[in-house]
């Protein structure tokens, strides 16, 4: 057996190339971050030639870095922002408009006409989500509505679509393969998460021609192999799963129950609910966790739009700290906020609230204001959000969540993950490897390759770093009170 895995990780704002080996260690990491583009006031749009050379440039660095050659990779598995909307040219492999990104909200008018037109209930039901602009959609109708001449050469079969994951797949094999996997698909609002297929009606609905689409395949199989012209050898990619599910998995988060927290440019919360798809009445997504063999497995979801994109304000929008990690020191030069809440719906509120045009808000400041204050109230909000999240979970779960295991960037933090649990009023458990969206992956092509022989194999990889209990040093409801009067100022102002 060839001893290495490579995650290739293709996240909203960097591409990472991460090589495994079999003890689940990770032996070498690249990174590249790529351009953002906002063309207009809530557009956000990726260079999808930029996605892809960044991506080859760090699975070529990462095999030269670690001095390892390609014929070493046992297989390739795939992680990477969802939804995010890809059309390109079969024939030549360009694409023909920029990646319209998730966070993009420039299809929220079209998307309050579909509810306003009682749409919503049918949508959920086939798809398990809320009719919103962050879904695939209704970017592709305005992408193929918009380039001249772009639906008529769908309809011709000249147009392929996909998320990142079907873009890397095809570039990997040089145009051989067009597909996807069960968790992507479950996020493109047109495919049926009962029946396991693209929906007809929702793709009249959209007028989304069905020779665009990508096949439909498990999280876990060979999907066929690199080209020998993209990266020398011909290595098997063996499994895919969208960032969120693919942490779940590697937060080993397999039984029914179990939640993880992501604390990345957003947070992402899922909890894995089995074979039972369930129906959020708190306006959480129903989405596909994975598919691994014939069964498939479900997951709640709670996105919250930004999270560790308010250390990033911090630090570049308001120039008040100079790298990330700096906000911890920051926060720490004040025991509390002393009444400052900030709400950071600066691309809209996700779940629970769903609100496509809040707007950012800060509230309670005084002359007494500092710039620790304003740092702690950022952190304060990612728990906050998460906060809201976690209730509607409980809620809709029907059982109270002891134990929530996180990861991402921001868990680092020790002053967010603190008072998330003296917050949430339970265990946050951060594992020793945090690496766990890439990781996931690597598990699923592992697993379709033999590397490792079964899933009890792959969960004796994961081990806890750290355990934080709540404590009982802050009035909880209170805050939790003022928090939930600046959410809801924060709607009011949006809808004058
Ligand atoms: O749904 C969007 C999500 O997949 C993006 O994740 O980590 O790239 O911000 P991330």
């Amino acid at each position: 057996m060839k001893p290495y895995i490579l995650s290739i990780d293709q996240g909203t704002t960097s591409s990472r190339a991460i090589l495994v080996d079999h003890n689940g260690k990770i032996i070498d990491i690249a990174q590249q971050e790529f351009e953002q583009h906002f063309p207009r006031s809530g557009w956000v749009e990726h260079d999808p030639m930029e996605i892809w050379s960044s991506q080859l440039a760090v699975i070529t660095s990462v095999i030269a870095k670690s001095k390892i050659r390609s014929a070493d990779i046992h297989a390739i598995g795939i992680t990477n922002q969802r939804e995010t909307t890809i059309v390109w040219d079969r024939q030549t492999g360009k694409p023909i408009y920029p990646a319209i990104v998730w966070q993009d909200r420039r299809t929220a008018d079209y998307c309050d006409e579909l509810k306003e037109k009682g749409l919503e209930e049918m949508v959920r039901d086939k798809t398990g989500l809320p009719i919103d602009s962050y879904f695939s959609a209704t970017k592709i109708k305005w992408i193929l509505d918009e380039v001249d001449g772009a639906l008529d050469r769908a309809k011709a079969g000249e147009l392929a679509f996909g998320t990142v994951d079907s873009w890397l797949v095809w570039n990997l094999t040089n145009g051989e393969l067009h597909l996807t996997d069960f968790t992507n698909a479950s996020r493109t609002m047109l495919f049926n998460i009962h029946s396991c297929e693209w929906d007809n009606e929702l793709l009249e609905l959209f007028g989304i021609p069905e020779a665009i689409l990508p096949e439909v395949k498990s999280s876990s199989e060979v999907y066929g192999e690199t080209s020998v012209d993209v990266l020398k050898t011909a290595i098997p990619i063996a499994g895919i799963a969208g960032d969120q599910q693919s942490a779940l998995f590697g937060q080993l988060c397999i039984e029914k129950g179990m939640v993880k927290n992501t604390y990345g440019t957003g947070c992402f919360m899922l909890m894995n609910t089995g074979t039972e798809a369930i129906k959020s009445e708190h306006k959480l997504v129903t989405t596909i966790a994975w598919k691994i063999g014939d069964e498939v497995t479900y997951a709640l979801e709670g996105s919250v739009f930004i999270a560790g994109a308010v250390v990033q304000w911090l630090r570049d929008g308001l120039g008040l700290i100079k790298k990330s990690k700096d906000v911890t020191a920051l926060a720490k030069k004040v025991k509390n906020t002393d009444g400052v809440y900030i709400v950071p719906a600066f691309a809209g509120l996700g779940a629970p609230h769903w609100d496509a045009r809040a707007r950012g808000s800060v509230y309670g400041i005084t002359r007494g204001t500092t710039d620790a204050h304003l740092a702690r109230a950022c952190l304060e909000s990612i728990a906050f959000q998460t906060y809201d999240v976690l209730q509607a979970m409980q809620q809709d779960a029907g059982h109270a969540i002891e134990e929530l295991r996180v990861d991402g960037g921001a868990t680092s933090n020790s002053v967010l993950l603190q008072f998330q649990a003296t917050l949430l009023g339970a265990t946050v458990v951060r594992p020793e490897n945090t690496e766990t969206t890439a990781m996931g992956a690597a598990y699923l092509a592992g697993l379709a390759t033999g590397f490792w022989k079964d899933i009890a194999e792959v969960q004796q990889k994961w081990s806890v770093d750290k355990r934080i209990e709540a404590e009982n040093n802050i009035d909880s409801t209170a805050v939790l009170s003022d928090w939930h009067a600046a959410v809801e100022a924060t709607k009011v102002w949006a809808s004058l």
